[in-house]
């Protein structure tokens, strides 16, 4: 068994839609553990460092302007092959893309407001998670 820690954001766009207890519902349904869960508010800079990968992208301002526009849900995911299995569970990145029965099928509305983050390999998910949360917090 593989068993694995995954980083998720629910995004402003999904928490200003009510949607955050659909897509814990749906979490859940798809057999995670939520370890580790945050409603914050971060500020421009906090996702600057965030999506510093992304720092050279035409989208990067806009990107960071918006993960700054109003709370997120900052989530630790567990499970076995939890890095894998949550982008297949949020679907394509551009909803427009995105497989019926994804979270971004359902509550995404552009590539930019797509309703959830996560993690797409080991380190960044290493580096994503001790972004916000400390060891003690996940359980
Ligand atoms: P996410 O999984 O959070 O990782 C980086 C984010 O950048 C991505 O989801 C999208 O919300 C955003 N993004 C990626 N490509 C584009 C694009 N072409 N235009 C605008 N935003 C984008």
């Amino acid at each position: 068994m593989n068993i694995q820690r995954t980083f998720a954001i629910i995004k402003p766009d999904a928490v200003k839609k009510n949607a955050v207890g659909d897509i814990l519902t749906m979490i859940h349904g798809a057999g995670f553990r939520i370890i580790g869960m945050r409603m914050l508010e971060i500020s421009v800079e906090q996702a600057e460092g965030f999506y510093a990968v992304h720092a050279e992208r035409p989208f990067f301002n806009s990107l960071c302007e918006f993960m700054s526009s109003g709370p997120i849900v900052a989530l630790a995911l567990e499970k076995e092959n939890a890095i894998a299995d949550w982008r297949k569970l949020m679907g394509a990145t551009n909803p427009a893309n995105a497989e019926a029965g994804t979270i971004r099928k359902k509550h995404a509305s552009s590539i930019e407001h797509n309703a959830v983050h996560g993690s797409d390999a080991e380190d960044t998910a290493k580096f994503e998670l001790s972004y916000f949360f400390a060891g003690y917090e996940l359980f």
